[in-house]
């Protein structure tokens, strides 16, 4: 197998082909390039990872069963994950990828194509940047960033550097999520009033507490930190848990919250930020396991003629309509009611004509949706078309859950001003909006 080097199609870009690396900027940012590469039908697109222990790989995996699609490169702190991916991937493409761990030198690397950021939230803006600037496509886990600043950023990067960036909100591709939006859509459970949304997981509490501990051999801790404060190395806040603690994640809110908001806003297409956002909750349980974040949390979306409302209650695994996740779009007429499996019809009752006021339908089931997310993602960079999520919609629905957990560390009911691209004169929120990078790491400017 061989990885063919593309055409660069303008000069910008013709130019950072021939740079050497050693006249990239400091912190390694190119001067930037806009290009497009052309593929032609049946050529291999190079992609490279960052992010190997999960979900980064799962879509890697989901990219390498596409025809024409090989690895060049996977990126990881941590040597055990490095070298066990390097493995799968060597098996599963009969070529080994080209190991690194410094994300920078695998995005230097010009045969690659696109990249998928699999690394933990506080880990995506920086090399999501540093990408767009190389002219790498990229396949940008969610939550699109783990702030408001950083999320406004990536798309300011993504839109200067005109790439092609899906977002891993993967209910947006198949058919699923779409048919019972069509459904809502085309007025079947009559006026849509409001949206109930839930997730109760038992991993939201995160992991019993146990001591700090040395850092693990292989590990490059500091850059597993990287922007985020210094701090001791204690696993319950390291591989998987990170989830819980703010300095790289948003809890249960941000991680889940995102894809099934986001279903709440595909239900109206809302392309703006809610009228205000309040919320209420606290950590109220489960003082042995270490987490931050929230782990009890209702929180309400005002929009101009409908709410949303989230709710979630971690270390729990059921809850309404017999689920422990989902949505139910509340409807004149009826509910709609959907998780990633099913969805169901709940009829209202019409008290003169004595039926229902739509007739009743069966379950509706589902296929899943990662494997064409990303097979969306592999045609629009042929295609040049915005894939199923674009930038924009991963930055809106990172605010909606940014906000609710913001609303709740301040309790303070949130009305963001477009003007100022704050919370007004709330100051503390305000104070939540752009994180302190830790030198030598900054936030890029765009
Ligand atoms: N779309 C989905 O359904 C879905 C599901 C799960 C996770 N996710 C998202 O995927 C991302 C990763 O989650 P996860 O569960 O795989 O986390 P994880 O902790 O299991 O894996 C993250 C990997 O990134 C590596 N890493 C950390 N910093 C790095 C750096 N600077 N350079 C290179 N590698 C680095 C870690 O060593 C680890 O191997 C998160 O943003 C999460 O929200 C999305």
């Amino acid at each position: 197998m061989s990885f063919t080097r593309r055409e660069f199609l303008n000069d910008t870009a013709m130019a950072l082909a021939a740079t050497s690396l050693s006249t990239l900027a400091p912190g390694g940012l190119f001067a930037g390039t806009t290009n497009k590469r052309k593929f032609s039908a049946g050529e291999k697109i190079v992609v490279g990872l960052i992010g190997a222990k999960n979900m980064g790989y799962y879509n890697l995996e989901n990219a390498l069963k596409q025809p024409n699609v090989a690895c060049g490169g996977i990126c990881d702190i941590d040597d055990s994950i490095l070298n066990k991916r390097i493995d799968d991937v060597s098996k599963l493409q009969g070529k080994a990828p080209t190991a690194y761990k410094d994300y920078r030198k695998l995005i230097d690397n010009k045969d690659i194509d696109a990249v998928i950021i699999g690394t933990p939230d506080h880990w995506h803006c920086l090399p999501f940047i540093y990408a767009c600037q190389a002219g790498k496509e990229i396949y940008a886990e969610k939550p699109l960033a783990n702030s408001i600043a950083e999320c406004d950023l990536m798309v300011k990067a993504a839109r200067k550097y005109n790439r092609v960036v899906q977002v891993g909100q993967q209910q947006r591709s198949g058919d699923h999520f779409k048919g019972a939006i069509d459904f809502i859509k085309a007025g079947n459970i009559g006026q849509l009033r409001k949206v109930n949304i839930w997730g109760n997981f038992n991993y939201g509490i995160g992991q019993l507490k146990v001591p700090d501990e040395p850092v693990p051999a292989g590990v490059d801790f500091d850059t597993w930190l990287g922007p985020a404060p210094k701090r001791s190395f204690n696993k319950t806040r390291f591989h998987g848990s990170w989830r819980m603690f703010w300095d790289y994640g948003g809890g249960l809110l941000t991680d889940w919250g995102v894809h099934l908001l986001d279903m709440g806003l595909w239900a109206k297409d809302v392309k703006d930020l809610p009228l205000s956002v309040t919320a209420t909750g606290g950590n109220f349980s489960f003082p042995d396991h270490a987490h931050e974040t929230f782990d009890t949390m209702d929180v309400s979306y005002q929009l101009p003629d409908f709410t949303i409302n989230w709710q979630h209650a971690a270390g729990l695994q059921s809850g309404p309509y017999g689920r422990s996740y989902g949505l139910a779009f509340v409807g004149n007429n009826a509910s709609l009611v959907i998780d990633r499996d099913t969805w169901e019809l709940f009829p209202e009752w019409d008290n003169e004509l004595k039926k229902t006021k739509v007739p009743a339908m069966p379950k509706q089931t589902s296929k899943g949706s990662h494997e064409t997310h990303m097979q969306n993602f592999l045609d629009c960079i042929k295609t040049r078309k915005d894939p199923n999520c674009p930038i924009e919609n991963g930055r809106l629905v990172a605010m909606y859950a940014h906000m609710g957990n913001i609303a709740l560390r301040t309790k303070s009911r949130l009305v963001w001003d477009a003007q100022r691209n704050n919370f007004g004169s709330n100051a503390a929120a305000n104070a939540l909006i752009t994180p302190t990078y830790r030198q030598p790491w900054e936030l890029p400017k765009i």
